[in-house]
């Protein structure tokens, strides 16, 4: 029985583990983590990742081939292959701050490896890491390695969140880069076999080492530019009078660009999108690329354009202040069907309100109210540095800040609604019942595009959707 073991039990450790274990019942497969809360939620009903389709996979297979342990030393001395999953954060401090990929967690792992180990091992970049990471890796693991023969693969993950189960069932690709020398072959085959188990022939892609590294680097980039580009047209659309769901709907049909992606939005968030882009960048400035490097930051700046156009339309918008207004936020994680905030576009957009001294009252079905408190106390990349996470109530940290459990609440006497994620539930609302509830003029800044401002207009609302006329 090949067994299988994977450092790092988050978004992506979690649910693909517990894919590779329902799909592969032959392979045992433990998940493993340093922090102990995270493995005890992976053991209870209570699952530590929202994520839809995922409690099924989990009850299925977890006591029978899928284990979540944090006896680290012992799963990986017996595993054959081992996925390193960590987070490869931005750094904070030092060398290449705010752009570099802060390796400090995949070095931990690989020295852990090294020292544990007593077999071969297949070592596999599952985490998204720097071109030319899988050398290093090699390097810590070979100086330290008793004669043990490790071959890194570089296996990136393309899944989101919100729809990791389907993306992992039904993969557009899985890629898998190795050394091209016998045992590096080898290596990659064994892997393949894996994922042969589910996924077809012809969609498992073969690579070099720094093929497959940049590959991913290079994929979350042109996902990003998509949204930066059609964000980018969307304030050209606000000064002209068209319509951005009209010209991207006309420029997706173009068999060559395609139609999906294109959705106009308060800007993009999400754990990856700008972590990975400022790693290219530092990849580029590194090997003296300045013209590449400009071309790429290019896309992160649109971004933070849009979530600060976003937040000057509402406070120009209500009379140039919104001191002492209670504004509602529907949505604050990064997109619907997640509970994931990181990098969500509804931290700048609060925090830009609060210094405007509105009072925010906030409503997500997903996130909790400690959570949001963390987000909007803490500082720009410090969120995926676990040393951060002590909880802290928001109203502690900011007494503008209110959390509700409820649409309705949220905007009770509120003058104006700020929509940031696209939750299904935000179209089903009863606005005339919330246009009742609030104070008038009340005002709906559609940061989704969501909601039918026809609608809403007929009811009385003032509404300004993204890239729409008024
Ligand atoms: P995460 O923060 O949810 O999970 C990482 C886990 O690794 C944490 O639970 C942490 O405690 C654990 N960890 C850290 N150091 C460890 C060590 N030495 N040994 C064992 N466990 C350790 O991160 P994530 O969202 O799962 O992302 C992981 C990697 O995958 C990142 O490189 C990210 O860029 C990449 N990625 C993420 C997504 C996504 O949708 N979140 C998609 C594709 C790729
Ligand atoms: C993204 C990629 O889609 C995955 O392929 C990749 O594996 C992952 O990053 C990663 O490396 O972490 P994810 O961030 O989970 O996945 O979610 P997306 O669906 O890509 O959305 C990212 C952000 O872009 C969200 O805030 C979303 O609302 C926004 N978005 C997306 C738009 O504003 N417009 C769109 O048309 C699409």
């Amino acid at each position: 029985m090949v067994k299988i073991c994977c450092l790092g039990a988050g978004y992506v450790g979690g649910p693909t583990m517990a894919v590779i274990a329902l799909k592969c019942p032959k392979i045992e497969v433990v998940v493993v983590d340093i922090s102990t809360a995270r493995i005890s939620a992976w053991n209870s009903d209570q699952l530590p990742i929202y994520e839809p389709g995922l409690d099924e996979v989990v009850k299925e297979c977890r006591g029978r081939n899928l284990f979540f342990s944090t006896d680290l030393e012992k799963h990986i001395s017996e595993a054959d292959i081992i996925f390193v999953s960590v987070n490869t954060p931005t750094k904070t401090c030092g060398l290449g701050a705010g752009k570099a990929a802060d390796l400090t967690y995949w070095e931990s792992a690989a020295r852990m490896i090294a020292d544990v180990s007593k077999s071969d091992k297949i070592v596999v970049e599952k985490s998204t890491v720097p071109v030319k990471t899988a050398e290093a890796i090699e390097k810590i693991l070979t100086h330290n390695s008793k004669g043990i023969n490790y071959q890194i693969l570089s296996n990136p993950e393309f899944l989101a969140e919100g729809t990791a189960i389907q993306d992992l069932f039904n993969p557009d690709r899985v890629l898998i880069g190795g050394r091209e020398t016998p045992e590096g072959r080898n290596a990659v085959q064994a892997l393949k076999q894996v994922y042969a188990n589910w996924v077809p022939e012809d969609r498992i892609l073969t690579t070099n080492l720094w093929s497959a590294e940049l590959s991913k680097l290079a994929a979350n980039a042109f996902l990003a530019q998509r949204i930066s580009s059609v964000n980018a047209i969307s304030a050209l659309c606000e000064a002209t009078g068209a319509d951005v769901a009209e010209v991207a709907y006309a420029v997706g049909k173009d068999t060559r660009i395609g139609p999906k992606f294109l959705n106009a939005s308060v800007g993009f968030g999400g754990s990856c999108f700008q972590k990975d882009i400022l790693n290219l960048v530092y990849i580029c400035d590194c090997n003296g690329l300045p013209e590449v490097s400009e071309y790429w930051k290019q896309v992160v700046k649109i971004n933070d354009y849009q979530k600060s156009r976003f937040v000057n339309r509402v406070v120009s918008s209500m009379f140039n202040t919104v001191a002492g207004k209670k504004i509602a936020v529907l949505g604050f994680a990064f997109k619907k069907d997640t509970g994931d905030t990181r990098e969500t576009p509804a931290i700048d957009v609060c925090k830009g309100l609060l210094g405007d001294k509105a009072k925010v009252s906030i409503y997500d079905p997903q996130v909790t109210e400690d959570q949001i408190g963390r987000d909007l106390a803490m500082n720009k990349f410090d969120w995926d540095h676990p040393i951060h996470l002590q909880p802290m109530s928001p109203t502690a940290a900011n007494k503008q800040v209110t959390v509700t459990w409820d649409a309705y609440e949220a905007t009770k006497e509120a003058h104006g609604v700020c929509i940031l994620t696209e939750w299904d539930e935000f179209k089903k609302l009863d606005y005339k019942k919330i246009y009742d509830g609030m104070q008038k003029p009340a005002f709906v800044f559609d940061g989704r595009n969501v909601v039918d401002a026809g609608k809403l207009r007929e009811i009385g609302f003032i509404v300004y959707s993204i890239g729409k006329p008024l």
